[in-house]
């Protein structure tokens, strides 16, 4: 995966010094004095607009592009994270077009509708309630049309006016296409000038190249994704088999998932703590691979040296999912899903806060899912028999504040656990 980004990362640069290259063999680098001074009429409040800058203004204006062009590569290019490149891209191009509003939105490849992911300018409201479907609003027809939009007065524009629905659009503004080969992937758009004048060609074909900067970086997040569910996907089936080779267990990941993420939920964790928590609930008995039949399916009590061997199954897990750069995270869940909270489990004997949350999440679904499950030496325990048990341990093997949460989410929802 990595060196898939690196080789991405790396055609981008290329092809960028080469533009560079290009530009650099046709314009010779101008003093700093000269550029500083005509700076300050570019950005100040007379600037005529493209069409009446001399060509030394012209020139500058080239080469401040073609840095920003460059310093987004750097700092976009290697970033997986989709927020953190939306407001990134959103900030530096509102700086650099003196723009009064700055818009990035995407699409959601499951709903298929449009959201700001990122704007400025804007009220909270707006950026939180904004949905387009698809070819809705301006936004929504640029997207599907692909197209590069510049309106220098919306008043002018009877059609565009009309089916307005994102009511920053006024006077001028350029709305830009995010799209791969293959799909549209959102639009980014820029609205009023600061300094009251109109959108130029020039600052349309500087927002089609931040767009196809942006829309790069956005497929490189999404392909990180669709491989990292491919990798998780791939490891599930495996730890199915675990479940399979054992009837009486079968499902028993798949309910240790539901518990835990809905016990996480509760408590409030962050998204990427809740989706660490769902991978180490389907992968935490994964370390059982490694365990002979006879003993992990021994019907009756086993003795003290096949409960040794079965006590390896969390570090044999923890050695598994290390191995694999997605799923490092959560080796630490899986290594102490069996620790007590006084100090009493295994492998590590860890006490307290000192078990990562994660794992003492797990602990309580995870022997949740035993006592309600039937198993070849007895049938299910009742509600009530499940509900002592987990309050008789409160505080001694499970984390008393997860007890609490998870009873809280029985009481509501009985039907997560088939309880009705
Ligand atoms: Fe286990």
């Amino acid at each position: 995966m990595n060196i898939l980004l690196l080789c991405l990362a790396s055609g981008l640069l290329i092809v960028f010094l080469r533009i560079l290259f290009k530009f650099l063999k046709s314009n010779q680098a101008l003093p700093e004095a000269i550029k500083d001074s005509v700076k300050e009429e570019l950005r100040g409040p007379n600037t005529a607009g493209f069409l009446t800058m001399s060509k030394l203004e012209k020139k500058i204006w080239y080469e401040e592009e073609v840095a920003f062009i460059f310093r987004l590569i750097e700092d976009i290019s290697l970033n997986l994270n989709r927020d953190e490149i939306a407001r990134h891209i959103v900030s530096q191009v509102q700086q650099f077009l003196n723009a009064k509003i700055s818009v990035l939105i995407l699409i959601d490849e499951n709903t298929q509708e449009a959201r700001i992911r990122y704007a400025q300018g804007l009220e909270e409201e707006m950026v939180r309630d904004l949905v387009l479907k698809k070819g809705e609003s301006i936004s929504g027809w640029v997207m599907q049309k692909n197209e590069a939009l510049l309106v220098t007065s919306l008043n002018n524009e009877a059609w565009f006016k009309k089916i307005n629905k994102e009511v920053y659009f006024k006077n001028s503004f350029i709305s830009v296409a995010l799209s791969n080969d293959k799909q549209p992937l959102g639009v980014i758009n820029v609205c009023g000038k600061k300094t009251g004048e109109a959108f130029t060609k020039e600052d349309l074909k500087f927002l089609t190249s931040v767009a196809k900067m942006a829309a790069i970086a956005f497929s490189n997040v999404r392909l990180h994704e669709q491989m990292q569910e491919g990798y998780l996907k791939t490891i599930t089936a495996l730890a199915a088999t675990i479940d399979a080779r054992d009837p009486y267990t079968r499902k028993h990941s798949e309910n240790v998932t539901k518990y835990s993420t809905e016990i996480s939920r509760q408590l409030n964790c962050s998204a990427l703590d809740i989706e660490m928590i769902r991978r180490a609930g389907l992968l935490h008995d994964i370390g059982k691979i490694g365990i002979r039949d006879e003993v992990l399916l021994k019907p009756g009590k086993l003795n003290q040296e096949e409960f040794e061997q079965i006590k390896l199954h969390p570090q044999k897990g923890e050695a598994i999912v290390q191995s694999l750069s997605f799923l490092k995270e959560i080796s630490l869940l899986i290594r102490h899903h069996h620790e007590r909270y006084d100090a009493g489990g295994y492998p590590d004997g860890l006490k307290g806060e000192k078990i990562v949350l994660g794992a003492r999440i797990l602990a309580v679904a995870d022997s949740f899912d035993a006592m309600n499950s039937d198993r070849p030496y007895r049938k299910r325990l009742s509600p009530e028999i499940i509900k002592e048990e987990l309050i008789k341990n409160k505080g001694t093997q499970f984390d008393p504040e997860i007890i609490d949460c998870f009873l809280g989410i029985l009481e509501k929802h009985p039907e997560i656990c088939g309880w009705q």
